[in-house]
């Protein structure tokens, strides 16, 4: 049998998600529940739920954050899928990502012929110190949490290395931030729904209400490069370079391809897989890529029979600022050292010549870890199918990218999607 091949063809044919955001009132439960009934009203034939027969849950750390492990099957049993097999994938912040890549491979296998992909994290129960420990348990917590490293801090090193290594610009950073926030403002799902510049006026118009001095912020740059503004987290990378802590969650369901018309008849056709693993970032010999994201490109190019230049967009994990801009030399969009430029010079805007984060991205849209890979995938599916409002991409795209990394890098895991129906 043929390697990195899938031995039948997969397909999206429903997706939902919760809005991404803080909310104290709600359960990580309710938020899957929003999720998974706009993925079943999503289904423009019928879906009967009684047909899915698996379910893998991407999780990072209910555990930790709600002190509420062993999800999946409570999840499954709140939507009533019980007593089908339902497991929970945690891979950090790619958990989504290999929750889906694991619901390809059992539908591919021919286990399976109607699977649920869910994606979910309740992070804001917690107080920001708790949460900044939890996520250290995403890297190597012999070597390196005890060294003082967080988060911020694994991103920062790398942004200190590129910029070193390309003689690039942290301005480049704010590009990227600027763009996912303009985004994520067309998204209604998104945490913040408004441009940096709107974000600058409540702030002018809150310190003038305060009776403090009025910032003299003209432009979204100067606001950016103003630490009252926007203050440095983990230096380079300043509190606009971060994605937030976020409540969220999200639902795709996947069908094998020949009974994909039954359920849509815009099915989105799952072409490309890739998924690799690597070291903690200390024992790497780079910092200014990740080798792993690399590698998962290429396996998921490979089985889809397409290069960079095909993907119409991409959906990719932009934790911080400069993840985005790694990542798209990762994915061979640019060449490396190029990636800072072509933020700056728009080429990944909306209608740019490779768009990446139309939702907002993780910047802007949220970053509930675990259900970020899947809320990746929501987008794609309505780009891919026109239905993205006022955020579609030009053009109407028909192939698209995911990309979903977990903690500095040790995991990676890339999906290539594609819309067929020329008529569409
Ligand atoms: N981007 C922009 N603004 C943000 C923000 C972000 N990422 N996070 C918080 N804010 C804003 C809030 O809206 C709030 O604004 P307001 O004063 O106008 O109301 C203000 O900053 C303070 O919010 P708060 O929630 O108190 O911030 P915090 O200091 O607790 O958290 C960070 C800020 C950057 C530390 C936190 O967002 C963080 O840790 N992000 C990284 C998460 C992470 O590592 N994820 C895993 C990646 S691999």
């Amino acid at each position: 049998m043929e390697k990195n091949k899938l031995a039948r063809g997969v397909a999206v044919v429903g997706a939902g998600m919760s809005k991404f955001g803080s909310f104290p009132e709600k359960t990580s439960r309710d938020l899957f529940v929003e999720a998974f009934q706009e993925m079943k009203h999503s289904v423009d034939k019928e879906l009967d739920t009684r047909n899915i027969e698996a379910f893998y849950l991407g999780n990072f750390s209910s555990d930790q954050f709600e002190k509420q492990a062993h999800l999946a099957p409570i999840i499954a049993n709140w939507v009533g899928l019980s007593p089908i097999p339902a497991t929970r994938v945690e891979d950090a912040c790619a958990s989504g990502g290999v929750a889906l890549r694991e619901a390809v491979l059992a539908i591919a296998s021919g286990m399976y012929d109607v699977v649920l992909v869910g994606g979910l994290e309740k992070m804001t129960d917690l107080p920001i110190d708790q949460v900044t420990e939890a996520l250290g348990t995403a890297a190597d917590t012999q070597f390196e949490i005890p060294a003082g490293f967080t988060f911020p801090g694994f991103y920062a090193a790398m942004a200190t290395a590129y910029l070193d290594e390309y003689d690039a610009t942290p301005l480049a950073f704010s590009h990227v931030s600027i763009k996912n926030h303009k985004n994520g403002a067309l998204n209604d799902k998104a945490q913040f729904g408004q441009t940096i510049a709107e974000i600058m006026k409540a702030k002018k118009e809150r310190a003038v209400k305060k009776g403090l001095p009025e910032p003299t912020w003209q432009t979204e740059m100067d606001f950016l490069t103003d630490p009252k503004g926007n203050p440095a987290i983990a230096w380079p990378l300043t509190l606009f370079d971060c994605s937030p802590v976020s409540d969220g969650g999200a639902a795709v369901l996947l069908v094998a391809e020949e009974i994909a018309h039954k359920y849509s008849a815009h099915p989105i056709f799952v072409i490309g897989s890739g998924q690799a693993s690597d070291g903690a970032l200390h024992d790497r010999a780079t910092l200014s890529y990740i080798p792993a994201a690399q590698e998962a490109a290429e396996k998921a190019y490979e089985m889809a029979g397409k290069k960079p230049t095909d993907m119409d967009l991409a959906e990719v994990h932009d934790c911080f600022t400069i993840a985005e801009i790694i990542a798209t030399e990762d994915l061979g969009f640019f060449e490396r050292g190029e990636g800072w430029k072509a933020a700056m010079a728009g080429k990944t805007a909306r209608d740019g010549e490779h768009p990446v984060n139309t939702s907002g991205g993780l910047k802007a849209k949220g970053h509930p870890v675990g259900a970020s890979g899947v809320g990746q995938v929501v987008e794609v599916w309505k780009q891919l199918r026109g239905i993205a409002g006022q955020r579609q991409v030009p053009g109407r795209p028909s192939v698209a990218l995911t990309h979903n990394v977990g903690g500095s890098g040790q995991t990676c895991v890339v999906h290539i999607f594609e819309r067929r129906n020329s008529d569409e």
